[in-house]
């Protein structure tokens, strides 16, 4: 089957003064993928830019709810929040997804849905030994101890990116300064200028 025609998505994009990005965030469980997803999100809108974040722990409460951390789980998982990221940039807006997403045949895939819509991905790059230091909801301590399975980095595996868009090391760096390396090129891409 083929898709419906509708009225040239530029039309939408002029009426919203924008174009529109995915920004695809990779990394470890409390990596900080969240955090400056948030900051990135509430830069970009202080900007007059709109925005909408794709967050995986939210994604699992409503749209996800039905799935789990097998790895048929996690592809699914990242095959719809790429195909929502798609409509939502679509309508125009400045689209931020925040996944482990730990497969690189995943993110790829995503990229693909992403179509001809500027895809960025983004490696939030926090070694293991400092996610599991922060360990910010408690959940290394209980994946160490066997309590949760497939625990990504601990018991499933998580295949960093070979040439993300953006290496963001967070060591050292507050999460305003992390940002801060991102949104240059998403107020870049998403002006309403660009060809
Ligand atoms: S993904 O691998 O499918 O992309 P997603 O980003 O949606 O994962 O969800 C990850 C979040 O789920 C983690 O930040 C953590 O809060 C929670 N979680 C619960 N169980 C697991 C697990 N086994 N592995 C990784 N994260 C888990």
């Amino acid at each position: 089957m083929t898709r419906q025609a509708l009225q040239p998505r530029e039309n939408r994009w002029a009426c919203l003064g924008q174009r529109p990005v995915i920004a695809w965030f990779t990394g470890l469980s409390g990596a900080g993928k969240s955090s400056i997803a948030g900051a990135v999100d509430r830069a970009l809108t202080a900007r007059g830019c709109h925005t909408m974040v794709l967050d995986g722990d939210n994604l699992r409460l409503g749209l996800n709810r039905d799935l789990g951390f097998s790895a048929r789980d996690r592809a699914e998982n990242i095959r719809r929040a790429a195909e929502t990221a798609r409509l939502m940039a679509e309508t125009g807006l400045v689209t931020i997804v925040s996944l482990i997403s730990p497969f690189r045949a995943e993110r790829e895939a995503a990229r693909a849905i992403a179509g001809d819509i500027p895809f960025l991905e983004i490696f939030i790059d926090t070694p293991l030994c400092v996610c599991e230091a922060r360990d910010p909801k408690g959940l290394y301590d209980r994946a160490r101890a066997g309590a949760i399975p497939d625990f990504t980095g601990i018991s499933a595996p998580y295949e960093a990116p070979e040439r993300p868009d953006l290496a963001i090391p967070t060591q050292d760096r507050s999460v305003e300064e992390s940002a801060a390396l991102l949104i240059p090129e998403l107020l870049r891409l998403s002006a309403p200028g660009r060809a």
